[in-house]
């Protein structure tokens, strides 16, 4: 069966772009910025970029296309291509592991952001009155909502409203209608409509809220904490983590879903320059979009104080809390408020179909199932383990910690072992420039071989050394069982591999 190919050359920029920009651009960003000292975090957020995310983005689209000229769009099957060891096979299930859990988690929260949308819409939303602007009063029945809609905040099992969940069924058979109709007629379709209406969403809500002055403060002091460095904090590692941890969830670095999505180019596509072009738009879609909006907003209405606090008091508050209680005291603000979350569900869906991607290719090109099929077992799946940070109380958290913080990271480090050390480095190099109009600037070269895996290494040892000994002393029962469940991902996923390459074996 021949494998699916992009049918454009625009059509793949915009769905890698898609696969990028996500929640991570306008939701995540923001939060880490605020919460890593504004200013402070976009020296290592833009030291990270160079040294470990331009490569590596280069390197996981080599690997992918490499993969998908042999027939293969997956780790498990294209790592032992690139090293023969037996152990190669099922290194390679990172590659399935962390799209697979992130995805589980990610869709439920983009399905907030559609829930949300049609609430801002329909003027489901407080409208509590103007005086209290400024006071926490006001704030409260944002969160009071939140609470109510997903049920989080309320013991060890939470209780999502009936909306929720019937919302989040929703954008689960969304996600499956796209994915059925495959990569050209599905993905590639989406992010032609989704990505040009997101940046023009976007672009609309930034010069509204570079607008807004108030009592309490204006917009601009927003942008200034973000882009006042402070050279001093330099020396702080957890700046250095939070930041190179941006910069993989941003481009969705280590989550297998470039790898998959590269596996459907042509031998001879260009991937330099579309690479390039694709993770720019990612960048202005977070650092000039994302970093516009939430932020500035939170700072005209409530103060820089009092927007970092509300960054730090939660992932979910910048966008959720702040953000609606601002488009409740504007003109037009139930409009603002409905284009805010759908920017939000489309750069979500451009992200979530990616990240399931990878899955269904894997039983596509590995046990030869059809579309149909394999879209089915792997929604029907996603959507049985979605239960356990739907309903598990800090479930969500640890599935985060785990496939979107950690394994990532892994998972990146031994990609970039495998294509420039194991395949080696100049087969690896060659590779990444076959078709390319512009070659990659030689100075990547020596990056690509000894910084970022020597960064990369580094930060996986501050984690090991400083995050993960406070990290592991804490958890409830709800978090060993989300832990029991990653390891139960982590074996089914391993013995699919198993038999897929029985299988395989034996059709040869
Ligand atoms: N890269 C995707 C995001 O930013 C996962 O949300």
């Amino acid at each position: 069966m021949q494998r699916e190919k992009w049918a454009s050359r625009l059509g793949l920029i915009l769905a890698m772009a898609g696969n990028a920009v996500g929640l991570g651009n306008f939701l995540r960003f923001p939060t880490q910025a605020a919460q890593n000292g504004g200013g402070v975090f976009m020296i290592p957020y833009m030291i990270s970029m160079l040294l470990i995310a331009i490569p590596l983005m280069w390197v996981e689209w080599g690997i992918g296309r490499y993969g998908g000229i042999k027939g293969h769009g997956t780790t498990p099957a294209i790592f032992p291509l690139l090293w023969k060891h037996p152990l190669s096979k099922y290194v390679g299930v990172l590659g399935l592991f962390v799209p697979f859990v992130v995805v589980c988690y990610y869709m439920y929260i983009e399905s907030w952001t559609l829930g949300y949308a049609i609430m801002s819409v329909t003027g489901m939303l407080p409208a509590p009155s103007s005086h209290m602007v400024g006071s926490e009063a006001y704030l409260k029945p944002f969160q009071d909502m939140l609470n109510a809609y997903t049920g989080m905040g309320k013991g060890d099992i939470y209780q999502p409203s009936a909306m929720a969940y019937g919302i989040f069924v929703l954008t689960v058979f969304l996600n499956i209608l796209i994915l059925i109709k495959g990569i050209s007629g599905g993905i590639e379709k989406l992010a032609k409509l989704a990505m040009p209406s997101l940046f023009a969403m976007a672009l609309i809500l930034m010069i509204r809220v570079l607008t807004l002055e108030t009592p309490q403060g204006s917009a601009i002091d927003g942008l200034n904490f973000l882009w006042s460095p402070d050279w001093t904090q330099l020396s702080n590692p957890r700046v250095w983590l939070a930041a190179a941890g941006q910069v993989f969830f941003t481009l969705s670095l280590g989550f297998g879903a470039i790898i998959t999505y590269a596996s459907y180019l042509k031998k001879n596509d260009d991937i330099v320059i579309s690479g390039l072009s694709a993770s720019a738009l990612n960048e202005l879609a977070e650092v000039i979009l994302g970093g516009s909006i939430a932020i500035p907003a939170a700072a005209a209405f409530f103060g820089i104080l009092a927007a970092q606090n509300i960054a730090a008091s939660g992932a979910f508050n910048l966008a959720f809390v702040s953000l609606p209680a601002i488009f409740a005291n504007i003109p037009f603000g139930q409009l603002f408020g409905f284009l805010w979350f759908t920017l939000l569900f489309f750069a979500g869906l451009t992200s979530s179909v990616a990240i399931t991607q990878p899955i269904i290719a894997f039983l596509e090109d590995e046990f030869k199932l059809s579309r149909t099929v394999a879209v089915i077992s792997t929604m029907s799946v996603l959507f049985a383990v979605a239960q356990v940070p739907i309903f598990l109380g800090s479930a969500l958290d640890e599935m985060d910690f785990w496939a979107g913080t950690f394994f990532v990271v892994i998972f990146a480090l031994v990609e970039i072992l495998i294509f420039f050390w194991a395949f080696g480095s100049r087969k690896a190099w060659k590779e990444i420039n076959r078709g390319a109009i512009v070659k990659v600037p030689r100075f990547f070269f020596p990056v690509m071989k000894f910084i970022t895996p020597v960064f990369l290494s580094v930060i996986l040892l501050w984690w090991i050394f400083d995050v993960l000994p406070d990290y592991l002393k804490n958890g409830n029962w709800t978090v060993w069982i989300a832990r029991e469940v990653l390891v139960g991902i982590a074996f089914f996923l391993g013995l699919l591999v198993y038999i897929s390459q029985k299988k395989n074996r034996r059709r040869r």
